[in-house]
């Protein structure tokens, strides 16, 4: 049977996680988020492939290259979450199942982070819980494929 695969998708400054507003977005590295997730992926038979960049395009390029390949995408667009349409497009043109995270409570915050651009087109947010709401999206994100399959 073929291996079933989540691509993990961060946004820009997300490279900065462990030294970036750390009583925001926690101790955690971005390589130790990774590592834990991939962990946590593995338990349940699911590969991860994980990407970050600083650049929208490059994520666009991503999320195209990749829809074909995995059932899945976890993805914390970071700032690109307020002003992306090409994400939104993007995500939506491949139409795969797709949960959103961020660290930190987007709606606790400044008026400019309180909308998210992806919000409804994406199965559902995960929000305000550090490097846990990976976590939890990631296995939102398996439930979600699993019952589709089913
Ligand atoms: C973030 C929230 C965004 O508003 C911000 O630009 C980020 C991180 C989060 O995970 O809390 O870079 O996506």
């Amino acid at each position: 049977m073929k291996t079933k695969k989540i691509l993990v998708l961060h946004g820009p400054n997300l490279n900065l996680l462990g030294y970036r507003e750390l009583s925001l977005y926690g101790p955690l590295s971005l390589q130790k988020i990774n590592t834990h997730l991939k962990k946590i992926a593995q338990k349940q038979k699911y590969t991860l492939l994980s990407y970050q960049s600083n650049v929208e395009g490059a994520l666009v390029t991503k999320i195209q290259k990749w829809a074909l390949k995995v059932d899945g995408i976890l993805i914390n667009p970071a700032a690109y979450t307020h002003t992306s349409i090409a994400i939104r497009d993007a995500l939506l043109a491949v139409g795969i199942p797709t949960v959103e995270v961020h660290l930190s409570n987007i709606y606790k915050r400044e008026p400019f982070r309180k909308h998210s651009l992806i919000s409804d087109v994406v199965h559902g947010q995960v929000i305000g819980f550090g490097a846990k709401s990976y976590e939890l999206g990631l296995e939102a994100l398996i439930q979600t494929i699993e019952r589709q399959r089913a």
